[in-house]
């Protein structure tokens, strides 16, 4: 049985296309882009022809792009060398951002080395645009405001321009975890005053294990992982040469047809809402459903039931792979922080199912009549 794989803000299935590209760098070309001799040359010149490709797509400059083993990885460069290097005192976040963020900013207060401050954030995951603008008024040492451009798991989308500029009135640093979002929206960073981005292939269908930086021309920062001169003395470590090829190659796919996708993938999600809305009574959802949020995530909220913890596992006894989220945090569920932060109750079940352009209208049908079975089997 070909399981249905709605689980794509977890991982993407890597492009045919993608594999393609990479093949040849995990066989014939396999020189090291540090060697002088010409098959080094050759994996040297994959590697910053695909940086040319990747900062062309996002209109910056390609020294601007550094490519690292994920978005963790990039997460933690733009945080952890902001306090190192250009003197931060205080991040302002939210507490709904991915751990590869919250956890940082959180050991580097256990350490003493910042002071943290966390934005309130309402039932739907928006932040408040006037708090931000006036904490960042009263801010008395050098800030650095990271805040996620949209949420992986109730798919909210922040403005990333408009705090972008508010960052820039108030002489603050600003990073953003465009993890959910590079590959999937347009992003001008010429036109966006932003410092840094992070970015992860494996959630735009390229592979796992390889991200990217990017870090404003403006900004001047050290290395997070210290070794070799790769990536013009930002990262040591023998690159990644198959990867980064397959980052590139996904990230063009990705853009080539965006319009055509996004149309498609929102038809599925709006599909998805009718249906289960119809199928199960008293149906919500967790975050905006309109075009404030991620086209590819729909965050299920289910009215209490019998059969509630069991969901997940019934769907995948039948082939169907979706997200846990629950927003309790007993025994050894620790729950979902983003659940708890917008309150969502802690009595209702939480789902989250992802899209991509792989998935039919034919799976959305097999997953809500599924639901619907699950739901009547016991009566609330
Ligand atoms: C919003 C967000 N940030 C960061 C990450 C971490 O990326 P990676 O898996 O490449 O380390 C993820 C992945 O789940 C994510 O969704």
């Amino acid at each position: 049985m070909t399981p249905i794989y709605l689980d794509n803000a977890a991982t993407t299935p890597i492009a045919p296309e993608v594999v393609e590209a990479m093949l040849p760098y995990l066989k014939e070309e396999f020189g090291n882009p540090s060697s002088i001799h010409q098959l080094g040359n050759r994996t040297r010149v994959a590697i910053e022809e695909a940086r040319k490709k990747v900062a062309d797509l996002l209109n910056a400059h390609p020294s601007e792009i550094f490519f690292t083993s994920g978005g963790t990885e990039a997460d933690n460069m733009a945080l952890v060398q902001s306090v190192l290097d250009l003197g931060v005192k205080e991040i302002i976040s939210t507490p709904i951002e991915h751990h590869a963020v919250e956890h940082t900013i959180q050991a580097m207060e256990k350490r003493n080395w910042i002071k943290a401050k966390w934005l309130s954030v309402n039932k739907l995951g928006q932040i408040d645009l006037d708090e931000l603008e006036n904490i960042l008024k009263n801010q008395k040492v050098p800030t650095l405001v990271s805040i996620m451009h949209a949420n992986n798991e109730i798919g909210t989308l922040n403005p990333l321009k408009r705090i972008a500029e508010l960052c820039k009135e108030y002489n603050a640093y600003f990073h953003s975890d465009t993890v959910q979002t590079v590959g999937h929206f347009e992003l001008d960073l010429k036109n966006t005053p932003v410092d840094f981005i992070a970015a992860s292939a494996h959630k735009f269908h390229g592979p796992k294990g390889v991200g990217f930086i990017y870090i404003n021309k403006n900004v001047k920062i050290k290395p997070f992982i210290n070794g070799g001169a790769q990536e013009r003395n930002m990262r040591g470590g023998t690159e990644n040469v198959a990867s980064i090829v397959g980052l590139a190659k996904a990230l063009e796919l990705a853009y080539q047809n965006l319009k055509k996708d996004m149309d498609y993938i929102k038809g599925l999600k709006n599909y998805a809402i009718e249906r289960l809305s119809e199928a199960i009574p008293d149906m919500q959802f967790n975050g905006p459903t309109n075009e404030k949020a991620l086209y590819t995530v729909l965050n299920c909220s289910f009215p209490d039931h019998p059969q509630g913890m069991m969901f997940l596992y019934k769907l995948d006894i039948a082939g169907i792979c979706a997200s846990a989220g629950s927003a309790c945090s007993s025994g050894s569920n620790v729950g979902s922080h983003v659940l708890k932060a917008i309150g969502a109750p802690a009595d209702r079940h939480a789902i989250r199912f992802s899209f991509s352009k792989y998935n039919t209208k034919e799976e959305i049908d097999k997953v809500v009549d599924l639901m619907k079975e699950i739901y009547s089997t016991v009566k609330v």
